[in-house]
């Protein structure tokens, strides 16, 4: 980013400093994985875990840490001021890591609405409440001072960038040429992050990492759908040609590389996450036929997804080389490992398959629906 005049580097200050992290989105996918990931690394940090449990939110998610004595709940919507504004404080956060969004694609096409709503004006309220909070005169409008140590971390995406031909990687100085109304919403939600730090001086990041893998993720996304579908020997959906290329991140590592920049990373600067596996589509979904023993003939081409990215790969030089971080998973360990855990967790993927996820379903993929009454 143009312009920064903080080039502070956060020291972790370990032992006895309790900080009040304020988690947003924490019974998502992702979001569960790093509430998980920072209880059982740190003693000392304090969760408030932040989450409207939309569709995507889910308790079942957090069961195990729920009752951790440094994680609190809080039911509630990025973007209600009150609810923000009672929670910073009556916590005293000094922390924001703001995952909450409508985080899927195909919903974003066929309704925009809500993805404008929490992903641009939930992340205004936030960076709005934080300013006040953390400003040390918040009624100047001049005053760039903020108490010490606190931060405000922008979860967002490499869809932001747009499409890639079939050379080249995403560094942070490409253009955002995003595509979807998801990744315009996210756009938008990093340029308000970018205008808080270089009109107000507030102490940001924005990371943006590549399509994540792992444990807890609603199965709409390609790797849980098609995990859950062949448990139940449903066809599989692949857009178009299959040929459009993802970076597959475990979370595990997305949750690691995000600590690290809560931790070293440089105030006002985007750091890039990616885990360094290009895979095709259909190579994906053949692995995981083939890993489950299902035949070939689940897999069914479907009509492409309208505006859909050819291609995303991440450059990771900059988290790299500044501060150390690196993706431990190899791809084939995550896919094991997620499978795995998809199959020891019946339970889990039965209680979310509920009525509505199958009206979803049905809509989203009519094409294979109306196939089936043929
Ligand atoms: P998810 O859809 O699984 O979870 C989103 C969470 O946000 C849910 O728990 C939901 O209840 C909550 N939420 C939604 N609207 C809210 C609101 N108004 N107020 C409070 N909570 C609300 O998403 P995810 O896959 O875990 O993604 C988390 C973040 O990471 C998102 O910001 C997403 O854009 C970003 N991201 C995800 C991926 C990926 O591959 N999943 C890749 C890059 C970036
Ligand atoms: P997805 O998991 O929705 O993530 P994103 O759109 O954010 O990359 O999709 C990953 C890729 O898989 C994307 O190229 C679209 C494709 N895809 C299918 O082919 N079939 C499906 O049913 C889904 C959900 C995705």
């Amino acid at each position: 980013m143009k312009g920064f005049t903080d080039k502070r580097i956060w020291k972790f200050v370990g032992g006895n400093i309790m900080k009040n992290i304020l988690i947003t989105g924490g019974a998502g996918f992702i979001g569960s994985n790093f509430v998980r990931y920072m209880l059982n690394k740190y003693s000392c940090y304090r969760i408030i875990n932040f989450d409207l449990l939309t569709y995507a939110g889910n308790l079942d998610n957090i069961k195990d840490i729920m009752h951790h004595p440094n994680h609190v709940f809080v039911h509630a919507d990025i973007r209600d001021k009150n609810a923000v504004k009672d929670v910073f404080e009556k916590y005293d956060i000094d922390t924001v890591v703001n995952f909450a969004a409508e985080s899927h694609v195909d919903r974003s096409i066929v309704d925009p609405d809500a993805f404008l709503s929490t992903n641009v004006f939930g992340t205004h309220v936030l960076l709005n409440t934080a300013m006040k909070y953390w400003k040390i005169e918040p009624d100047n409008k001049y005053c760039r001072e903020y108490k010490t140590g606190v931060r405000f971390l922008q979860v967002s995406t490499d869809e932001v960038y747009g499409e890639l031909g079939p050379t080249g990687k995403f560094t942070e100085s490409h253009p955002l040429q995003s595509n979807s109304p998801y990744s315009a919403s996210k756009a938008s939600a990093d340029l308000l992050v970018r205008a808080y730090h270089e009109t107000y001086g507030l102490p940001v990041n924005v990371t943006r990492c590549s399509n994540n893998y792992g444990p807890y993720q609603f199965p709409e996304k390609l790797i849980p759908l098609m995990i859950c579908n062949c448990l139940s020997n449903k066809e599989l959906p692949v857009y178009g040609d299959g040929k459009q290329v993802r970076d597959w991140l475990h979370v595990y590592d997305h949750c690691s590389a995000i600590d690290t920049v809560l931790h070293k990373g440089v105030i006002g600067e985007v750091y890039n996450i990616g885990g360094n596996n290009e895979m095709k589509n259909i190579e994906i979904v053949r692995l995981i036929v083939t890993k489950l023993n299902k035949p070939a003939s689940l897999i069914k081409f479907v009509k492409d997804r309208p505006g859909h990215d050819r291609r995303y790969a991440i450059d990771n030089t900059k988290i790299a080389k500044q501060l150390g971080w690196k993706p431990m998973y190899t791809f084939e360990q995550g896919l094991e490992e997620t499978i795995d855990w998809y199959l020891n967790n019946r339970e889990w993927i039965s209680n979310i398959i509920s009525g509505n996820y199958l009206n979803y379903y049905n809509e989203m993929y009519s094409e294979i629906a109306a196939s089936k009454t043929e």
